[in-house]
């Protein structure tokens, strides 16, 4: 029997999972570290943090297994998109990483316009210019970091820092270097054109490679620390949102799924490379070879409700922790107490900025209709339905450019929540899948390793033989689906009316 590793490296922990060639989730082991916020709309991590959590949860991960490390055939990777990791000529980092939600970059967002052309960057690299891309990134350390841009030899992506700590060796894929601003996405390259605008140097960009291709071997040094062998072949992986589809069988023409984490995010495949002409949702080349995918984003998606919850409820922390009820499962039975539109009360999930619809770096979380008549339920309820809302507005993208799906995949930590999930139903109107097996980008992640070893002959006859199939199925209400539209409706003249106000409050 053959296995493979999945690593994702995301932004609250690294986890490495042990799987079979039939699918058998052997063991699982993941690390935390902290996520840095020295100011309003920043954020750093340590990407010694995330290679250290890789090294560890490997060597638990292998160890659990009980698999013979030369029966590991392949490790790949689900990464947090969009960080920037520069490495010195001795490929040790520079400084801390600027990763996927930090909003420092409003500056630099216009000086990429000026320079490269609004136009011309949403045609070449099938994106708008925007704030949360890693082009935006370099030019803030490029004009505040002098230091580190001098000495920086390779401009890298948060995984493919922790493989070359893997694999002594420098590459990235195709789906990750998507989110960089710095790709012609339909020609699956690095644009000349917008790297010289940008003066950034073509050489330090790393080679590109299609997600399932193999990128090395795991080290002498790594094989003494993690059990593993040297002769594990390691993939070039792909952006976490890549690996959630493979991990929830979305690599079909026109299939679609919802991802409730951190951020949140409403991701559909599509064999030919198309674009949305307002650049309202990312384009993006998926892990299947050849193949894209257009991606709209809610910046704090599950952040929000955790955020409120670390907050305002942490008497429920305390008694989770005592051994009590799980806070988040406390929290869904209060909202579901409370009716749809929660007493007339509306939150705009913009705790770290906005991507889909508005792009708009200076917005930030709302509440709107607060009354002393409101309390945590309701505040709850609202902002469970204001991240619907605000992935509906993905949705309507998506109809408007001719994606339309017709059953709807639900993955990521809240989607765990029964009652969130029959929200998201009810809201888009949708049928609504949770697969049996919630490992999601991990799993993703260990297909891509299990291509590179050569054991399958496409990504897609690998997903079906590492995804199980089983899924339950949440069927939307049309009455319940009616009255959320009264509240959505509302929700959609929110943003409008006070952009001026959150433009202005950015300069007090
Ligand atoms: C996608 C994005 C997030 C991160 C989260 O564009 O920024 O989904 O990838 O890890």
């Amino acid at each position: 029997m053959h296995y493979y590793i999945g690593i994702d490296v995301g932004t609250s922990a690294t986890k490495a999972i042990v799987v079979s060639q039939t699918g058998d989730i052997l063991s699982s082991a993941s690390y935390e570290y902290p996520l840095y916020q020295p100011e309003n709309g920043w954020a750093e991590q340590e990407p010694s943090d995330w290679a250290n959590a890789a090294l560890q949860a490997l060597k638990d991960a292998v160890e659990n297994s009980k698999a013979d490390p030369e029966d590991i055939k392949g490790i790949g990777f689900s990464g947090q998109m969009h960080g920037l990791v520069m490495v010195d000529e001795d490929k040790k980092p520079l400084g801390r990483s600027i990763i996927w939600c930090d909003q420092r970059t409003g500056k630099q967002k216009d000086v990429i316009s000026k320079k490269a052309g609004d136009e011309r960057v949403l045609s070449v690299t099938g994106n708008r210019t925007n704030t949360s891309f890693t082009a935006a990134k370099i030019l803030w350390v490029k004009e505040n970091q002098p230091e580190f841009w001098e000495k920086c030899r390779w401009i890298m992506l948060p995984k493919d820092y922790v493989r070359l700590v893997l694999t002594g060796e420098i590459y990235t894929d195709v789906s990750d270097a998507s989110g960089t601003q710095l790709m012609d996405v339909k020609n699956r390259c690095w644009s000349k054109e917008i790297v010289e605008a940008l003066e950034i140097g073509m050489e330090k960009l790393p080679p590109i490679r299609e997600s399932c291709e193999a990128c090395g071997h795991i080290s002498p040094e790594v094989s003494m620390i993690t059990g593993l062998s040297v002769n594990t072949i390691v993939a070039a992986g792909a952006a976490d949102n890549a690996t959630a589809a493979l991990g929830s069988r979305t690599f079909k023409e026109g299939d679609v799924f919802t991802t409730i984490g951190t951020s949140g995010v409403m991701f559909a495949h599509s064999k030919e490379y198309q674009a949305d002409p307002k650049g309202r949702v990312h384009t993006l080349c998926a892990a299947v070879p050849g193949e894209y995918a257009l991606m709209g984003v809610t910046q704090a998606a599950g952040l929000s409700l955790h955020w409120f919850r670390d907050e305002f409820c942490q008497d429920l922390v305390k008694e989770e922790k005592a051994g009590g009820r799980n806070s988040y499962a406390v929290l869904d039975e209060m909202a579901s107490k409370v009716p749809i539109g929660a007493n007339r009360l509306v939150y705009l999930p913009y705790l770290n900025g906005e991507r889909t619809p508005c792009f708009d770096e200076n917005c930030r979380g709302t509440f709107v209709g607060l009354t002393a008549a409101h309390g945590r339920a309701e505040e709850v309820r609202a902002i469970m339905e204001g991240v619907a809302y605000s992935l509906k507005n993905s949705e309507d993208i998506f109809h408007d450019i001719h994606v339309d799906p017709k059953v709807m995949y639900l993955c990521g930590g809240g989607s765990s929540s029964p009652f969130w999930r029959q929200m998201f139903a009810d809201v888009f109107n949708c049928e609504c899948r949770i697969l049996s097996c919630t490992e999601g980008g991990s799993l993703g992640a260990a297909v891509l390793g299990a291509c590179a070893a050569g054991d399958f002959s496409s990504v897609e006859e690998a997903c079906e033989a590492l995804v199980p199939s089983e899924a339950k199925t949440i069927l939307p209400d049309p009455s319940r689906h009616k009255e959320y539209l009264r509240t959505y409706e509302v929700y959609n003249k929110i943003y409008p009316a006070l952009k001026g106000c959150y433009e202005e409050l950015q300069k007090v």
